[in-house]
This record gives structure tokens, C-alpha cells and sequence, in this order.
């Protein structure tokens, strides 16, 4: 059986390397930056983990976060320049797909979020499809068997992109700016280049190894052969080329012309299964998003194909009743009871949902009051319920990485968006010269019923590949609201554990009172049904409530990271955008005026 959490263990032996002083520290001049006290004052006694402290930032009018300084300060320009959230949604995610390169894209896909300053939620779906060659056995050999690395690391893990439809949709409909003026950062940055920070750093050298064996991406990411070091400059001029023919033929360049022509013919030439059809039959799509109430906030996340927005919702009604704020964060009683609720919640995602032009997602039935109350009655107060006990209850991991962004304009729009290539730098190949990573999201489909996938996630026949179908997802851009009114955009890279990682930034904020710094430092705990562990980061729990929780039959899995929040938060007295870079991605920032 294959190693689970292939991208966890990237995130261990990145955070080995070390989480040296942010440099985001240095960056936060433009901002009112305040800086809060330690976090472990504020949660009981649980040892401050090792990320570095980060400002909280403060601003009137505008603010962006993201896994890149630079990419930030691309959307805070546009933003001062008049630009709305939308024409800076745009333009960080093309300059994240240059600066970011491990997740930021323009070979894969993703989800936007959209709460319009007039009311209006929406949600555009630009997940990437199958191939229209693929089969449900694909990713099996003769025997039957999974194969190792076929769905991760070969052209046939690869699916249609989106990401350059999505985003030429999201600004023809919504943007008031050009894509010339929107894609122009982002080919300044890839032709001039930019400085590597020690985080930048640390996320290229996960993947080493890779660079070497493909000659095209060592040219690019390999200084001669060796890592990149920090403080050095990194040049991409094929990526310049392949965003100036977007910025001058824009999707048509990418669908029906040199780029798609790239990628078909290094897919042919290495066993892979893309044809011009397919990227010329790709579509996007603008969705319903799925919306629940949680202590009288609105929470509007990702529907199906995502499985986000359903398992968030799920969870967070079958918690409801449950006083998490007396318990304590991260006590015994409300682990245990966050856990039991996520256990079921995940065992329902990863049998029923999947593609909803492919299969029936009963959403309905699974966000009901009454079927939370059925799943409530199932947990016992002093135990845990083994996961071999839990089934589908109508009738299993992910590697990070992805990558999320928020943005909120002058006027409150506000755009929260998660895209992805799946593992850090997707299949780590690059088509010829075009200069971007291809993803390997076939992996987010079922290879075979029972047997996990990168992230251990152990799924169903709802999610088997079929021809255009677009693989389950967990990413959950998701939006809260008060009263109507703009109180946070969230969301997070890192797989299977995104839902938990996104849902925790919501309680900490909701349910126990923090601010924006204290939410996204506190330590995070993750469980998806299978593995039936907690997955655990360092201080998530006190000694006692370790012990606790082994006496109640827990098996805690310590993980070193989860994820990377990038949420803004309105506060509700002043009216102020709050925001901090999450610690555990040094290279990002939170920027606002
Ligand atoms: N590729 C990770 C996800 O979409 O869930």
C-alpha cells in the first residue's frame, strides 16, 4: 500500500529545515500593524508551536493575504490603483503561479468565492476535468492493482486545466480592469525576476530531487544543477512568453492554440492521455454556493464538485448544540465531540459526493436537522466511535498543497479563492518550454474503491473517473456573514485536512472569541474517518488532555503543519479588515491601506 500523506511529510521535512524570522515582519509598513500578545496566555496552557510571530495587520479599505509577499502586493496595488476584489483575485493568482509556483497555476484549477458589496453570492467553479480518454481502471495495472505514482507523478494524473478560464470568466463578468492590466504584474515578475526568501527556498527544496530528473524544469527551478539559495534571483522567462500569449489571445492561446498544443504533444510523448478536444470542450461554471447558519453567522462555501462546503456544514450542525466555548478550545469534551462530528461528516463526503454532473449529491439530507440529530445520537459521551463502526451513514487523508487567497475591496466585495496542482509542483513536469507546472489532480478521484489516495482519503464509487468529470474536491473558499454583512473570508491549502483547517479558523473566531492572530495560530487537529486517527499539531492539546483522550481510545497522529489560512476578519466594533499571515508560511503576507 502506498505511504499516505505524501505532501504531510513534504510539509515535515520543510519544516525540519527550519522557520527562521518573518520576513513579513520587515513588510508591514504599509499597514497599521498591531502586534497581540503571546498565544498561549489566551489558550490554557498549550505550548506556543514553533512558527514565527507574525503581525496582525489592520486597514480601512482594502486588504489581500496570501501565501506570497509579493503576489499580496500585486493585489494591493491593483486595489489602490480602483481595482476591485475581483481584478485583484485575478491578478495575485497570476502572480502566485510565478512567485508560488509550487501551487500557484496556471495548470490546474480551482474555486472562487464572491460576496458582492449589492448581496450577491456567487461561486465559479474552474475545477479541472478528467480527460476525455480516461477510464475508471486507469490508475490500476492488469492485475487490478493501484500503481504506484501513476496518478501523482505521470502525465495520466494530469486533468484539463482551469485556472486561465476561471479567471478570464471571473474578470469578464465581475473585473472592471483588462487582462493586460490584470496578467502584467505577474510576466514583470517572471521576466525580471524576483529575490527567494528563505521561504520560497524551503518549498523548492522539497522537490530537489524532481528538478533533477527533468532536464526543462531544472533549467528553471536548479541554479546549475544546485538548489536555489535565498537571496538569489529566479528568472522564468518561458512562463513570461506563455503569459504574454494569454495577455494577448487570452483563453483562446491557452484552449485552442500554442499552449494546449505544449501540453498534448508532451502528453502523447509521455504515455499521457490530453488531446486538443479536451481542452478545447473545457467549461467553467457558475454554481449555487452552499450556505448554512452556525450561531447566527452564514457560512457560504464550495458545493459539489468540492466536498468543502457539505462536510463543513455537516459537521458544524452536528456541533451546534454543544457548548465548545465553556468546554474550552481543544479540551477533551469538545475534541471529542468535534471529532465524532467530523468522523461522520467525512464518512458521508467520501461515499456520496462527487461530480454533481455525474452523480446525485443528497445535500439536501446530509446538511438536515434531522440527520445531524441521528448522527448526534450515534456518538458516545466518554468514547470514540472507531471508524470501522462508522459507515456512509445515509444507507477516508489528502497531502497539502494548494493554495488560498482572500481579497476584500473599498466598497466590501470580497473574493476568496483556493486553487491548486494538488502535491506541491503537481506532477513536477513541465510541458516542453511552456514554463508551468501540470497538475496531478486525477489522484482527488477514486484509482479503486477502498484503496487511499495520496491523502489517505479512502473513497467510493461516486468519485470513480469518468470521461470530463471533474475529480471531489476539498477545497472550501468559504465566506461568513452577519446580519448580511461581510464578518470573514477563510480558506486553506492542504488536502483532505483543508475542511478541518478552514472550519477551525470559523469556530476559533465564532465560537471561542479570538481574533484573526489567535485563530490562525492556534494549533489545529484534523480527523477524515480513515485513517482513524486525529491528526495533531504540535501543542494542539495539554499532557491531561492527551491523556484523556487516550483513555477514551484516540489515536492521535502528530503532524508538524496543517495548512496555511489566509482569512480576513471584519471587525465588528470599528469596522476594520484584520488580518495576519499564517506563521506556518513565512514567505506570505497580509497587506491592506
Ligand atoms: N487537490 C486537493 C483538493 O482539491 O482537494
Amino acid at each position: 500500500m502506498r505511504k499516505p500523506i505524501t505532501t504531510i511529510t513534504a510539509l515535515v521535512i520543510l519544516l525540519a529545515l527550519g522557520v527562521g524570522a518573518s520576513a513579513a515582519q520587515a513588510r508591514a509598513q504599509d499597514s497599521r500593524a498591531a502586534q497581540d500578545g503571546p498565544l498561549q496566555a489566551r489558550v490554557r496552557g498549550n505550548p506556543q508551536p514553533a512558527w514565527p510571530d507574525e503581525p496582525l495587520v489592520t486597514a480601512r479599505h482594502g486588504m489581500v493575504v496570501s501565501a506570497q509577499h509579493l503576489a499580496t502586493q500585486v493585489g494591493l496595488d491593483i486595489l489602490k490603483q480602483g481595482g476591485n476584489a475581483v481584478d485583484a483575485a485575478v491578478a495575485v493568482g497570476y502572480a502566485l503561479a510565478v512567485v508560488h509556483p509550487c501551487c500557484g497555476n496556471i495548470g490546474g484549477g480551482g474555486f472562487m468565492n464572491l460576496h458582492l458589496a449589492d448581496g450577491k453570492n456567487l461561486f465559479l467553479d474552474f475545477r479541472e476535468k478528467a480527460p476525455l480518454a480516461a477510464t475508471p481502471d486507469m490508475m490500476q495495472n492488469a492485475a487490478g492493482k493501484v500503481v504506484n505514482g501513476r496518478s501523482t507523478r505521470t502525465y495520466l494524473g494530469v486533468g484539463v486545466p482551469g485556472t486561465v478560464m476561471g479567471f478570464d470568466e471571473a474578470l469578464k463578468k465581475y473585473g472592471t480592469m483588462s487582462l493586460a492590466q490584470v496578467v502584467a504584474p505577474a510576466i514583470k515578475l517572471a521576466r525580471e525576476g524576483f529575490v527567494l526568501e528563505p521561504g520560497d527556498v524551503r518549498i523548492f527544496n522539497t522537490s530537489t530531487a524532481y528538478f533533477r530528473k527533468y532536464p526543462n524544469v531544472g533549467a528553471i527551478f536548479l541554479d546549475h544543477g544546485r538548489p536555489w539559495k535565498a537571496g538569489q534571483i529566479l528568472r522564468q522567462p518561458q512562463l513570461a512568453r506563455t503569459l504574454e500569449l494569454i495577455e494577448k489571445d487570452g483563453t483562446r492561446a491557452f484552449y485552442d492554440g500554442p499552449i494546449a498544443a505544449a501540453v498534448v504533444k508532451a502528453s502523447r510523448a509521455n504515455h499521457g492521455l490530453l488531446t486538443l478536444k479536451d481542452f478545447r470542450d473545457y467549461t467553467v461554471q457558475w454554481q449555487k454556493p452552499i450556505e448554512c447558519d452556525y450561531r447566527g453567522y452564514t457560512i457560504i462555501s464550495a458545493p459539489p464538485p468540492s466536498s468543502g462546503g457539505a462536510t463543513i456544514c455537516e459537521t458544524l450542525q452536528i456541533i451546534a448544540p454543544y457548548p465548545f466555548a465553556k468546554w474550552g478550545f481543544h479540551s477533551a469534551k469538545s475534541t471529542h465531540y468535534f471529532v465524532e462530528a467530523e468522523r461522520r461528516a467525512f464518512a458521508d463526503r467520501n461515499t456520496y459526493l462527487g461530480d454533481p454532473a455525474f452523480v446525485h449529491n443528497p445535500i439536501g439530507r446530509l446538511l438536515s436537522a434531522e440527520h445531524a440529530a441521528e448522527l448526534r445520537a450515534g456518538i458516545q459521551p466518554d468514547r470514540a466511535t472507531p471508524s470501522s463502526q462508522v459507515k456512509g451513514s445515509l444507507g477516508p487523508y489528502q497531502a497539502t498543497d494548494t493554495t488560498h487567497y482572500s481579497v476584500v475591496d473599498d466598497k466590501g466585495d470580497a473574493v476568496g479563492v483556493t486553487y491548486t496542482i494538488n502535491s506541491f509542483f503537481g506532477i513536477k513536469q513541465i510541458a516542453g518550454d511552456t514554463g508551468f507546472f501540470l497538475n496531478n489532480e486525477m489522484d482527488d478521484f477514486t484509482s479503486k474503491p477502498g484503496v487511499p489516495n495520496q491523502f489517505g482519503l479512502v473513497q467510493g464509487k461516486a468519485n470513480q473517473i469518468e470521461p470530463g468529470k471533474r475529480p471531489l474536491s476539498s477545497m472550501s473558499p468559504t465566506i461568513v456573514l452577519r446580519d448580511g454583512k461581510l464578518a470573514m473570508v477563510t480558506g486553506s491549502p492542504g488536502g483532505s485536512t483543508i475542511i478541518s483547517t478552514t472550519m477551525e479558523s470559523i469556530i476559533n473566531v465564532i465560537e471561542y472569541g479570538m481574533n484573526v492572530k489567535q485563530a490562525i495560530d492556534a494549533p489545529r487537529i484534523h480527523m477524515q474517518w480513515y485513517p482513524d486517527e486525529i491528526f495533531a499539531e504540535p501543542g494542539a492539546f495539554t499532557p491531561s488532555v492527551q491523556s484523556a483522550l487516550g483513555t477514551m481510545g484516540y489515536k492521535l497522529r502528530p503532524v508538524h503543519s496543517m495548512g496555511d489560512i489566509a482569512a480576513i476578519v471584519v471587525d465588528p466594533r470599528t469596522g476594520l479588515l484584520e488580518s495576519v499571515n499564517d506563521p506556518r508560511y513565512p514567505a506570505g503576507e497580509a497587506a491592506g491601506y
